[in-house]
Parts: structure tokens; sequence; C-alpha cells
């Protein structure tokens, strides 16, 4: 199948994890930008007016494949706000995807991000691959919110946490 690996990432985590699964499964990949930057101002904007925030490249790219693995962070429970116009492109023409994130974990493990997914893409994702910051660091102390935003992923914790998304992506996309 002709897959691409689609990324955003605001603090680097989920590049590093998109770069090494694009690699490890010789896949194409694409880094999604913004044209500005971004502020806890607009995230916030974002969320209340339920903005769809101007991204590159254009949505109209990914139809020239057969599977999209996203790789991008959650926030506020949700797949980040930059993805919103390529869930609004799968809503019009509905293609194979996977949601791969490395997020925060804590209050809710984002429980419903599964149901969110597919209430935005208009189909269920393939694969929803969600590991969290707070099972690469102990226990004790228990992390607080901002132990977990400054987490940035080790080169180990980056190949780790490939190794688990690449075993299960692999018959997804053959
Ligand atoms: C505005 C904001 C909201 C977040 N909301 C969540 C959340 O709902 N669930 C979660 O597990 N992590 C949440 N996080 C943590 C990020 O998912 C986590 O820090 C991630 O690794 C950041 O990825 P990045 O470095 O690729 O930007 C949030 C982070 C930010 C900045």
């Amino acid at each position: 199948m002709k897959t691409l690996v689609m990324s955003y990432s605001l603090t680097s985590n989920n590049e590093a994890l998109a770069k090494r699964i694009a690699e490890e499964l010789k896949l194409e990949h694409i880094s999604i930008s913004e044209p500005k930057k971004r502020t806890f101002g607009t995230i916030a904007a974002d969320l209340i007016f339920g903005r769809t925030p101007q991204t590159y490249p254009e949505p109209q790219v990914m139809s020239s494949y057969d599977f999209i693995i996203f790789v991008a962070p959650v926030w506020m429970g949700q797949p980040t706000f930059p993805l919103r116009q390529y869930f609004k492109q799968l809503r019009k023409h509905p293609q194979k995807y996977a949601f791969v994130s490395i997020s925060g974990g804590g209050m809710n493990n984002n429980s419903g991000l599964a149901d969110t997914l597919k209430r935005k893409a208009g189909i269920e994702a393939a694969a929803v691959i969600d590991p969290h910051i707070t099972d690469l660091l102990p226990p004790e102390p228990k992390p607080t919110a901002q132990t977990l935003s400054e987490y940035r992923l080790t080169e180990q914790d980056a190949e780790n946490l490939t190794k688990r998304a690449v075993a299960m992506l692999k018959d997804k996309i053959k």
C-alpha cells in the first residue's frame, strides 16, 4: 500500500517518533507546518472557537496515497488542532489512516481518543497507538503537569516507542 507518514509536533516528541517510524518502514514523511508561530493563545482560541488552523501541505496531497499514518500530539483529549484540515479531507474523501501519538497521559489517559478520531474523520482509524510519557517516568514522585509537558523523548525512548508502533503498523500497510 502506498503509505505516507504525516506528522505535527510542537515540542519535538512526535517529530522524533515520526522520523524513526518513516525510516524504519521506508515511507515518505511530510512534517506539517504552520505559517505563524503557535502559542498558548492560539491553542486556546482554536479550542474555544473550533477554528481550523491554516497548515501546510494542502490536504489534497493525501489523495496520492492509500494509507496515511498521522503522528502528532493529543491536546485536550483530541488530535492536535493543526490536523483539523486533514481530518476534514478524510470526511470528504474517506481513506485508511492510523493515528500514532506520544502524549502526556495524566488525567483520563485519553480514553475517548478512538471515538473522537472516528467522529472527526468520519471513519474509524485502522490503528490508534497512544503511549504515554507517564509510562516512561518512574511512578514516584507522581509526575506533575509541568514535568509531563517538559519531558523530551530520549534516543532510547524514541527507539523503544518506534519498535512498538512499527510492530502494530506493519500488517496494516501491507
Ligand atoms: C495544549 C496542550 C494540551 C495537551 N493535552 C493533552 C491531553 O489531553 N492528553 C495527553 O495525554 N497529553 C496532553 N498534552 C501533552 C502532549 O501530548 C505531550 O507533551 C506531547 O508529547 C507533545 O508532543 P510534541 O512534543 O510532539 O508537541 C498536551 C500538551 C499541550 C501543549
